[in-house]
């Protein structure tokens, strides 16, 4: 669909009818991986930790398995000097030696900003200076942006109508596109505004290489699970360049059990997000980094086909979903959303197979033989069985 056509559509119902191919598909043909400061260091994130981080990810190996992206969240924000640059806060002292120092390494730098004039932390957010900051990021040497509607929400809430409000928004993503595009360095534009509006709709026509689909994840399971399995039903906006984000990773931060852990890592490797983690790469433990860098998880993840996973079947507390790959076979995650472990019966007539399957179990690397159509399996409580079949 033409982009014109789909913002009058977003301008007469607020919907764009079907899914839109982004126009950069080039600069997030795959899923994003790298690592973001928010979820463990929030606002104490500084020039020293992004550079431990950058250092952590070659050295322990994420770098090797995937992870580019070294992401500062929000805090970095300064005063805009006399004509209205915008210039990085103490914390940060020479923003563009950093990012040579992150590509030095191999790596690429991210940075966060906001439509509105504060952002979420209340920090200096781009309002009024979009082309200006956009030229600012381009000059650092900026790869990623990170977009967070917070501060441009007291605006909308001023707007007569939802439509004018919706429209505010749009309009704001579009301006920040079209500004990182005049610069002429490619930028993961990566759209923050919780789900609002399903934003699956409309996101990759404004330019969109990724969109947050919900709130704030938390490091508890009860926060994961209720964000990563309401994702059922947005496979068909994702694809190469515009991927659904149901955010960053907490793997690591210490609040999930080890099932958890995978269980976050299975769901959002066949939801293809992002995988931003989350946790203090300098200082984890050689189980978050098995955890991180399981190789046939980043597989499905970052799947050629860039086809999305979603949800075949729940009964109660047991949950399958599955991901076509682009082999032909499929990631099939069994998942136990219980506190006790409970026997699942799967059956893969429901997936498409009328014979046994040959399958691989991704987390414990291990080849199972033929299994199934009909499938009994014991998963831990809040776990899962990470599945490749084929026939
Ligand atoms: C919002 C976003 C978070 C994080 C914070 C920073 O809450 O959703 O991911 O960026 O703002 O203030």
């Amino acid at each position: 669909m033409k982009r014109s056509i789909c913002l009058a559509l977003i301008v007469a119902s607020q919907f764009c009818s079907r899914p839109v191919s982004a126009q950069k598909n080039d600069i997030a043909a795959r899923p994003p991986m790298g690592w973001n400061s928010w979820n463990h260091f929030k606002d104490k994130v500084n020039d020293a930790a992004v550079r431990a981080q950058a250092e952590a990810m070659v050295s322990s190996g994420m770098r090797g398995a995937g992870y580019i992206y070294v992401n500062i969240d929000d805090t970095w924000e300064g005063d805009r000097d006399a004509n209205g640059n915008i210039q990085a806060n103490s914390k940060f002292p020479d923003m563009k030696a950093l990012a040579d120092f992150v590509h030095s390494k191999g790596l690429k730098l991210g940075i966060y900003s906001s439509p509105g004039s504060k952002t979420c932390a209340k920090f200096e957010g781009s309002y009024g200076h979009e082309l200006q900051d956009a030229k600012t990021y381009a000059a650092w040497g900026i790869d990623y942006l990170k977009y967070d509607l917070c501060g441009l929400r007291d605006q909308m809430k001023d707007a007569a109508t939802p439509e004018a409000a919706h429209q505010i928004m749009v309009d704001a993503y579009i301006k920040m596109r079209d500004a990182l595009r005049s610069t002429g360095r490619p930028i993961v534009y990566s759209l923050c505004q919780y789900g609002n509006d399903a934003v699956w709709e409309w996101g990759a026509t404004v330019g969109g290489n990724l969109w947050r689909t919900t709130g704030d994840i938390s490091d508890k399971y009860t926060s994961m699970a209720a964000i990563g399995f309401s994702q059922a039903g947005l496979a068909r906006f994702a694809g190469p360049g515009h991927w659904n984000d149901p955010d960053m990773l907490e793997v690591g931060n210490g609040g999930m059990t080890e099932d958890e852990y995978k269980t976050h890592m299975s769901l959002w490797a066949i939801l293809a997000a992002p995988l931003l983690a989350g946790n203090d790469l300098s200082t984890m433990t050689s189980q978050t980094l098995a955890l991180l860098t399981n190789r046939d998880v980043i597989a499905v993840d970052q799947d050629s086909a860039g086809k999305q996973g979603d949800r075949v079947s729940a009964e109660g507390p047991i949950e399958v979903w599955s991901r076509p790959l682009a082999d032909g076979s499929k990631a099939v995650g069994i998942f136990n959303r219980h506190q006790l472990p409970l026997a699942a019966h799967v059956d893969f007539h429901t997936m498409g197979y009328s014979h046994a399957v040959k399958a691989k179990d991704l987390w414990q690397g291990k080849d199972l033989g033929s299994i199934g159509p009909a499938y009994t399996v014991t998963i831990p409580a809040h776990g899962v069985v990470f599945l490749k079949v084929w026939p």
